[in-house]
């Protein structure tokens, strides 16, 4: 199944949004190369990309998180850790698995994803925009 990029991923963060929206479309692009039967070595090539896409955006979300001085920060890390143990060892067999297994591969991945999105990151978030209520100045008047 595709990832539908719909509003319960929009957790209100400009830039960690696009780059969700960046992910969601390498990880639907993973489902289409498996689900088309593409050769392996084009489906190895979009999983490779989908790794180095994610460090990169855990790398950023990490930076904003110690930029904002988010309290949760160590926690989130530490989960970003287990996540691409997880990734690695689902991409690595992607590499290896016979054709019927990949489908399965690709669902895990999904569901890896939107479960991160919709639970850590979506607290991160809420956070970044409280924090940002906070900061704004009062109105002139007062
Ligand atoms: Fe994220
Ligand atoms: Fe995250």
């Amino acid at each position: 199944m595709l990832i539908d990029w719909n509003d319960t991923l929009v957790l209100g963060d400009a830039r960690i949004d696009e780059e969700h929206r960046e992910l969601v479309m390498v990880i639907n692009r993973l489902f289409r190369a498996l689900e088309q039967g593409a050769d392996r070595d084009e489906v190895c090539d979009v999983a490779f990309t989908l790794g180095e896409q994610v460090t990169q955006h855990f790398n950023s979300e990490i930076e904003l998180m110690e930029a904002s001085g988010y309290p949760g920060a160590a926690a989130h890390q530490r989960e970003h850790k287990r996540l691409m143990e997880e990734l690695g060892a689902a991409l690595h067999r992607i590499g290896r698995e016979a054709d019927g297994e990949l489908l399965k591969v690709a669902s895990f991945i999904e569901g890896w994803f939107v479960i991160h999105v919709t639970t850590a990151d979506a607290q991160f978030v809420r956070f970044l925009n409280d924090t940002a209520l906070q900061e704004e100045p009062l109105p002139a008047s007062w």
